[in-house]
């Protein structure tokens, strides 16, 4: 089975772990029904329509992971799998190793057992991409690097050829930047930090590139403020970004009416068009955002609305800033 559009000249090399994917990627996290993130539910059929369109769809990676939905997201996508047969050749699914969710531990036996769990629901035996997720909040660096850690649980799967690479994915930027300089990492996922209204990722982004490491650019919509024009009580990034970020967005939004731009198509192409990002992940709840996101790639923006949009962007002291 082959995916329906696979232009070989659109791939890019996730750096050193090798694997190729197109410019964007989508998200599995919406389609799982996280109505506390996304402010809306996503319904069983739903879930498993839109990973059924991603899978076969232009772009050829789609990403989870154990937590989404409590598992949701990976059985909606197993369930897509299933249905089509198997993975489209050529096609990464990507998935992150989760913190128990009852004890809180995350250590190298917890890595194993998230892997179990997510090769159980997606039905299948080798993931391409697996992600420590989101280790801030659980456990130091030092616990992720010490023996029986979770680095080392993350390395056992990659040496025994389960685990094709294997990915740092999170949030606080300083914190990630530790991870990354480790130097046990394929690839760095970082989210809501390289967008219209933030560039907290800056130094991130010149440390992975400097080891080579893929980079993954998650959440150029910021959650989905970014996508639309925003609406009263919007969040930026779930609710980790400041008032005056969602303000900016108003204000892009406006400037980008008067010359006929979608916000989103400058939100999704201001991620796709940095050197340093392989490629962005946009979350997803329903089939047609997946066709809609080539109509954004494709939508014209002249090199004057890129320095526009520049000056839009609010002070650093408005990032998310971790
Ligand atoms: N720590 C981590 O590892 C981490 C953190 C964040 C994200 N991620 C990954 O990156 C993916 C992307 O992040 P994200 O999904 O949180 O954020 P996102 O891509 O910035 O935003 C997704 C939201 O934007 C909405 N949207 C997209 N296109 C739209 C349009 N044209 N008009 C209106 N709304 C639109 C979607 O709405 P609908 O729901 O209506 O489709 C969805 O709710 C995640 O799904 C996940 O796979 C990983």
């Amino acid at each position: 089975m082959s995916a329906e559009v696979t232009q070989a000249s659109s791939l890019r090399r996730l750096g050193r772990s090798g694997l190729l994917t197109t410019p964007v990627g989508i998200g599995g996290s919406p389609l799982g029904g996280m109505e506390g993130l996304y402010g809306h539910d996503t319904s069983h059929e739903d879930g498993v329509a839109t990973a059924v369109r991603a899978l076969t769809g232009p772009f050829t990676l789609l990403d989870t992971s154990n937590a989404y939905g409590n598992g949701r997201s990976e059985q909606r996508i197993g369930e897509a799998i299933r249905n089509l047969g198997g993975v489209p050749d050529g096609y990464l699914v990507a998935t992150k190793v989760d913190a128990d969710p009852t004890s809180g531990a995350f250590d190298r036996d917890r890595v194993l057992r998230s892997f179990e769990e997510s090769t159980e629901r997606l039905g299948l035996d080798h993931i391409d991409l697996l992600h420590l997720h989101d280790p801030e909040g659980h456990i130091s660096v030092d616990e992720a690097l010490g023996r029986n850690g979770a680095i080392e649980g993350l390395i056992e799967l990659r040496d025994a050829g389960l685990a094709g690479s294997i990915g740092i994915a999170g949030g606080a930027a300083a914190e990630i930047t530790r991870y990354v300089e480790t130097d046990h990492f394929d690839v760095l996922l970082t989210h809501n930090r390289w967008t219209l209204v933030d560039r907290t990722a800056n130094e991130l982004l010149d440390r992975a590139r400097a080891l080579n490491m893929g980079v993954i650019n998650a959440a150029p919509f910021g959650g989905g403020v970014l996508a639309r024009r925003p609406r009263p009580g919007d969040r930026y990034a779930y609710g980790l970004g400041t008032a005056e970020q969602v303000n900016a967005a108003e204000r892009i939004a406006t400037f980008l009416g008067t010359v006929g731009i979608p916000i989103a198509a400058a939100a999704l192409q201001f991620s796709v068009r940095e050197s340093r990002i392989d490629t962005t992940l946009i979350g997803a709840s329903n089939p047609g955002r997946i066709d809609e996101a080539q109509r954004l790639l494709d939508v014209k923006i002249p090199d004057e609305v890129w320095v526009e949009l520049d000056e839009l962007t609010p002070a650093r002291t408005h990032w998310i800033n971790d």
